[in-house]
């Protein structure tokens, strides 16, 4: 069993090029985890999923917790085995879920009491519970239960969920060395809130880092607020945080914001963006987003990238991916969501090269150009 660990590799200002190790591999980082929020990464074969280099996939505490449940996962083997995928699993707690999903919810001091967007069934998520979830699953990278507030909201609003996110923090890592996650080579990554107000992210910052998480989220950002909002909460909170530890921004994001989250100290991210923008006929490609939906896709018969090592992107014809997309078939969407995900760890890739090679600055010139509009 490997233990966790984050290994620094080099640094090109802010931006940091380094690697995870779990008990299911290596992950090198700047890392885009594709999500699959129930047990899948919506449309693709975990095979091709691997195939375009990503080394980490997303999973949720509150669809699986749902259906199938984390004890029936848990006795078919973990989330590992029951997806076929062999490398590393990162898990989201589930709070974040239950605010955007479900049904009626109640907010307490001990938890969150909340009826199934299902079937209306009646569930309570505490942090204990989220983590014992999550070690049911198999989850390599867990992290604790959260309560983002969505921006705007009041001063008074945010400093609550923030404070209350602290106090789960400390029950949910409780939980978590209570069941030996260390032990078992786990990580548990404390998360970061206060809103868009700088005082509070920095304390919240700071309060975390006095506690031993292994790696550190920051969220309640992407959320509604400016990209502009959203840099200055990294800039003022990431130098609060322990160095040496993984810093992970949740749910983000477009190129543009992953590329100047990464030049302020960010490893890892994961969004639905490139996945559901697949599903929608949008492919993310090296000269820009292109909706295949669009008529003057429906003769070239180019496709989306000849110099592509993903056969989404490089055997099909624009054309043939537009009459897919036009007619609503299946292949049309698991082509493009290939394509996006291929798109994504390529632009990880080049990131992490240009890190590697002091050219961070030039490229993120570069792309910011192509990428500037979204
Ligand atoms: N995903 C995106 N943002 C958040 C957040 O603030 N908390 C959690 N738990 N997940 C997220």
């Amino acid at each position: 069993m490997t233990p966790f660990r984050y290994e620094p590799l080099g640094q090109d200002d802010a931006a940091r090029r380094g690697r995870l190790h779990t008990a299911h591999g290596t992950v090198e980082t700047p890392a885009f985890m594709p999500v699959g929020t129930q047990a899948t990464v919506k449309a693709m074969f975990p095979e091709d999923v691997a195939a375009t280099g990503a080394e980490v996939v997303l999973g949720n505490t509150y669809h699986l917790m749902l259906r199938p449940t984390a004890e029936r996962v848990s006795g078919l083997g973990g989330l590992h085995t029951f997806m076929r995928w062999n490398r590393t699993i990162l898990t989201d707690s589930g709070g974040f879920q239950i605010m955007s999903l479900s049904g009626l919810r109640k907010l307490e001091e001990h938890g969150v009491a909340f009826q199934s967007h299902i079937d209306g069934s009646r569930h309570l998520l505490t942090p204990e519970r989220s983590v014992e979830i999550q070690g049911l699953l198999g989850s390599d990278i867990q992290m604790q239960l959260d309560e983002c507030v969505r921006l705007p909201a009041e001063r008074k609003e945010v400093e609550r969920g923030m404070r209350l996110s602290l106090r789960w923090a400390e029950r949910s890592r409780a939980a978590f060395e209570a069941m030996d996650g260390p032990a078992k080579g786990q990580a548990l990554f404390g998360i970061v809130q206060g809103g868009d107000d700088a005082g509070l992210r920095v304390e919240s910052a700071a309060a975390l880092s006095a506690m031993p998480f292994e790696g550190y989220s920051i969220g309640g950002l992407a959320v509604g607020e400016p990209q502009d909002v959203m840099l200055a909460m990294l800039d003022e909170t990431l130098p609060v945080l322990p160095a040496e530890k993984p810093r992970y921004l949740m749910g983000v994001g477009t190129p543009h914001d992953i590329i100047e989250a990464v030049a302020r100290g960010i490893d890892m991210f994961d969004c639905v963006m490139p996945t559901r923008a697949g599903r929608h006929g949008v492919a993310y490609t090296r000269f820009g987003k292109l909706n295949l939906k669009n008529a003057r896709h429906a003769d070239d018969p180019a496709p989306l990238d000849p110099e592509s090592d993903c056969p989404a992107a490089r055997d099909y014809s624009r054309a043939y991916l537009h009459h897919l997309v036009r007619c609503g078939e299946g292949l049309g969407a698991m082509l493009l969501t290939w394509n996006n995900i291929a798109y994504y760890q390529h632009l990880m890739k080049t990131l992490r090269t240009a890190i590697e090679q002091g050219r961070f600055a030039e490229v993120r010139a570069e792309l910011g150009r192509l990428w500037a509009k979204g």
